[in-house]
């Protein structure tokens, strides 16, 4: 996934500046991170230090790495140096094998195990064969398969490349420098003005200008102003960013009701009427954005409305998918690479692209041709919290638009309320941190719950936990279920059906625990239709999962092996 900046500018800079706005990027990975400045090579293990080394200079490309290919060390850590070429890339080159043997057979000496470094020497070779540089990017794009946004520095050249194929990459133009990244929080606090690179795509940056190409065409592109906040940034009172994101799902969610039914009033209403006039409506995601996807097509499933959820990395392979198909993407960041591969194969087979999406610009917004924002602000923790919130509020929005009342105007409020139960779930996460294993059991509405409350614990707490429709307990997990096994189950307004399923486990010597609607649940969630109460209980769930990893002291906001934007498939 990996973060990339680089940075022309007419006025010498440190690597303050370049090493914070590449801090504001390692949500997207945290593996390792590195710099070049034209003179020194930093690479290092861990979390980003920004240090207060003085040495200015004009032009500099760093990255913080979520690796593919290679294990986690300082060897691997990018940016990778050949002769005179210095590389950053993001994304994974499938036929960088290929490349390395035919490099190696022109006697090039590889320093780490990553694809990217075939970039670096690919480069060099070719210049020291006496091509041109510009000459050599559109080659080399040619021969590359596979993803990457890439940034080039050439000993004694004070411009710096950039290259782009499905990885995520943008320019922000300020009035006395450039700045490449790989979104535009890279850049937002200094300038509104960006280019966006489009696939293939590479560009001649300088600290006042710029030239971008294609298939050796030079193109004509403008920089557009953008709208973007940094309001949510910073941690404030909380111990961690996850904390402060739950809090802030009372507040964003009433933001974007707010703005469903003004700003963003007319794409909203578009995008019922895509819904009226498709055949099928398919929502794809990944991960939580899926969970919450699976909410949308079972609320218009309740309205008559043919729609399902596909996750997008198996996309292909469960859909029929034709002109008449409306395919939804729901995505926080709008970069999830699984997801845009299954908006490349709908675009493919007709269909029209929507998409639910919180960052703006981002890939995925701009391949729809309709998006709504949820309006979350900038979600840090790699654990998507206040994000689900409003992804499953627009899908309550969309489905009322068909006839299912559900309480939509008073989920801000409810919301704030389930904060209330802050307490009790810290005392219950201090009873389950211990526990290795963990079920969680949901039906209808509650199916999806149950899914995302044991992704959350899972991601940031270790313990496994397994969500599943209660359903097919019976069918064999059961078997699992031993004396004092933890076992969460959502019982809206007291279903017979997740009843017994509690009860069957209870027999079994399971410590049960009720997320219902009723007195005699131990968390009595105040949820007036089972679409409230999906929405209440994940952030019950979330903030269960918040204090189970609390409790285990574990780096909750950027847990082990996670980055917050999977750009590679
Ligand atoms: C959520 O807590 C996860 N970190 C993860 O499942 C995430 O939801 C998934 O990777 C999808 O990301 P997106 O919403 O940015 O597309
Ligand atoms: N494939 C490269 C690596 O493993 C880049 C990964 C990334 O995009 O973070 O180093």
């Amino acid at each position: 996934m990996c973060g990339i900046i680089g940075i022309n500018a007419t006025e010498p800079y440190t690597s303050q500046e370049l090493l914070s706005r590449l801090k504001k990027l390692e949500y997207r990975g945290y593996d390792s991170w590195g710099y070049w400045n034209g003179t020194q090579l930093v690479k290092k293990v861990g979390k980003i230090e920004v240090s207060d080394d003085q040495q200015a200079v004009n032009v500099a490309i760093s990255h913080t790495r979520w690796a593919t290919h290679g294990g986690v060390n300082e060897k691997n850590a990018h940016p990778h140096r050949a002769g005179k070429v210095t590389i950053v890339h993001n994304g994974i080159i499938d036929n960088w094998k290929e490349l390395r043997t035919g490099l190696e057979a022109k006697g090039r000496g590889f320093r780490s195990e990553t694809d990217s470094e075939a970039i670096a020497h690919y480069i060099d070779t070719a210049l020291n064969e006496g091509k041109d540089i510009l000459a050599i990017i559109k080659l080399l794009i040619e021969e590359i398969h596979g993803t990457f946004a890439s940034l080039i520095m050439i000993d004694g050249d004070d411009t710096l490349y950039a290259m782009k194929r499905d990885s995520p990459l943008a320019l922000g133009v300020c009035k006395d420098r450039m700045i490449l990244g790989s979104d535009i929080y890279a850049f937002s606090d200094t300038t509104n003005e960006a280019i966006f690179f489009e696939n293939d795509e590479y560009a001649t940056i300088r600290p006042t200008g710029y030239t971008f190409y294609k298939n050796g065409e030079e193109l004509v592109k403008e920089a557009k102003a953008f709208k973007w906040t940094t309001m949510e940034e910073d941690k404030q009172e909380y111990a961690h960013f996850m904390l402060k994101e739950i809090h802030e799902e009372p507040s964003v969610n009433q933001r974007l009701i707010d703005s469903l039914q003004t700003e963003q009033d007319v794409h909203f209403k578009e995008l019922v009427d895509l819904i009226k006039n498709a055949k099928k409506t398919v929502f794809t995601a990944a991960g939580t954005a899926y969970h919450a996807s699976l909410l949308g097509a079972s609320f218009l499933h309740k309205c008559g409305v043919n729609a399902q959820a596909i996750i997008a990395s198996e996309f292909e392979n469960f859909i029929t998918i034709d002109d008449e198909t409306l395919v939804i993407a729901v995505s926080q960041s709008g970069e999830t690479m699984d997801v845009i591969e299954a908006l490349k194969y709908s675009k493919d087979k007709g269909a029209t692209i929507a998409s639910i999406v919180n960052v703006p610009y981002s890939t995925i917004e701009r391949m729809s041709s309709l998006s709504l924002q949820i309006l979350a602000g900038q979600e840090v923790a790699v654990a998507s919290t206040k994000a689900f919130a409003n992804q499953a509020t627009v899908m309550l929005a969309l489905a009322q638009e068909f006839g299912y009342a559900n309480g939509l105007a008073g989920m801000p409020k409810k919301l704030a309320g389930v904060l209330a139960f802050e307490p009790e779930l810290q005392k219950l996460a201090q009873e389950l941190h211990e526990h290795r294993d963990l079920y969680v059991l949901g039906r209808g509405l509650g199916y999806p719950v149950a899914r995302e409350i044991a992704l959350k614990i899972k991601e940031i707490s270790y313990v496994h936990a397994e969500g599943m429709m209660g359903g097919e307990l019976k069918h064999g997990t059961i078997a699992l279920i031993e004396n004092g096994t933890p076992v969460i189950s959502l019982v809206y307004n007291d279903d017979p059906k997740m009843r017994s399923s509690t009860q069957e486990v209870k027999a079994r010597g399971a410590r049960t625990i009720v997320i219902g609607t009723t007195p005699q649940a131990e968390l009595n969630v105040p949820a007036e239709s089972e679409a409230e109460f999906a929405i209440l209980a994940s952030t019950l769930g979330q903030l269960l999962a918040y204090y189970i990893a609390l409790a285990r002291n574990l780096p909750i906001d950027k847990p082990r092996n996670l980055a917050k934007s999977v750009t590679v498939l």
